[in-house]
């Protein structure tokens, strides 16, 4: 890889997208594109062959997704199903047609099932039923990774799937509603505390596990991904297509995720589980020793990671 490639962050403005701009832009990257979804709308696949036709791309990273969190999803299941449908499916046409050099497509744990043996390995995939609160986003992803495997098999087109747990950062969406369980637990702290609340209400029994990362650690996973010589993955991999999840091996209960985001926030009044609205998985945490094999390895530890989250939302 060299600093003169043009890679093509698709999504840049989300999460994960930004993040990896911004270490691609620390790293000397000089020919980084990005497109506001105002200007492209990427399902639509004939406008974004149209915009690319004069533009080269050697890598593309495939952050641009409908995500969120159990409310979104499962109120909005069209949206997930189509939207994500639509995006990866123009954007690895794109890759294919313009022989891009590597593509990183952005799965998801979500695409495991929902009793899968933890710590979850890559070979769950497909081996039984969903969670029924994200099934249409878990199985767009699915098709994704499947339409990955076709181009990859059949074209020998360089992909690599990254499988992520949930993750968390700064450029969140912080929505109550749509947002993932900690911005949209951070919201709930933040607002309660403005207004001086005797409680706040969350959804679920508490007792889920989770695994989070960091978006800063899976930007540098997927930059890993970029770099890492096609030798050693065929090596590694006996030339299938490279499926990999992204975890760090940390897990915490909802329950006590919720009490440290009280304490950081430095809200006082009380926490409420609304038992009857639905918790998802139970468990979730990813084997995540593929990845490590290539040399990548997590480096905030949550806490740390939570809280500068939320002191930086205070200055
Ligand atoms: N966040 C998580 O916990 C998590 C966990 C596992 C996997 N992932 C995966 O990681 C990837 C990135 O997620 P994220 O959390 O960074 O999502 P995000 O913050 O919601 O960002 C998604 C980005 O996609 C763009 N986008 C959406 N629809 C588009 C369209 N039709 N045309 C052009 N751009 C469009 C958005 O543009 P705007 O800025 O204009 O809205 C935004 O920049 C996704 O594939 C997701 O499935 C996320």
């Amino acid at each position: 890889m060299k600093k003169t490639d043009r890679i093509f962050i698709a999504g840049h403005n989300g999460l994960v997208g930004s993040s990896i701009l911004e270490l691609l832009k620390k790293r000397g990257f000089k020919n980084l594109i990005t497109v506001n979804r105002k200007k492209l709308d990427l399902r639509k696949f004939n406008d974004v062959v149209k915009y690319f036709k004069k533009r080269k791309i050697d890598y593309m990273v495939m952050a641009a997704a409908r995500a969120g969190g159990i409310i979104a999803n499962s109120s909005n299941q069209k949206e997930f199903f189509l939207d994500n449908i639509e995006i990866q499916n123009s954007l690895l046409k794109l890759a294919h047609e313009k022989k891009i050099k590597r593509t990183i497509f952005l799965g998801t744990s979500c695409i495991y099932p929902k009793f899968s043996k933890t710590p979850i390995s890559e070979e769950s995939l497909l081996t039984g039923t969903l969670e029924k609160t994200n099934q249409c986003y878990a199985i767009a992803k699915i098709a994704g990774i499947k339409l990955c495997e076709a181009l990859h098999d059949d074209y020998k087109q360089d992909i690599i799937c990254l499988m992520p747990t949930n993750v968390y950062g700064e450029r969140d969406n912080f929505s109550k509603i749509n947002g993932h369980v900690i911005p949209a637990m951070i919201s709930k702290f933040e607002e309660a505390k403005k207004k001086g609340l005797g409680n706040v209400k969350l959804l679920g029994t508490g007792k889920p596990l989770r695994e989070f990362i960091h978006s800063r650690d899976l930007a540098m996973a997927i930059f890993t991904c970029l770099k890492v010589k096609k030798a050693l993955l065929n090596k590694k991999f006996d030339f299938k297509l490279p499926i990999l999840n992204v975890g760090t091996k940390e897990e915490i209960s909802i329950k006590n995720l919720s009490q440290l985001i009280k304490k950081y926030i430095g809200y006082r009044g009380k926490i409420k589980f609304d038992k009857s609205s639905p918790d998802g998985t139970y468990r979730k945490n990813l084997n995540s020793d593929k990845i490590i094999n290539l040399g990548w390895s997590p480096q905030i530890s949550f806490k740390d990671g939570l809280k500068e989250v939320i002191d930086n939302r205070k200055k």
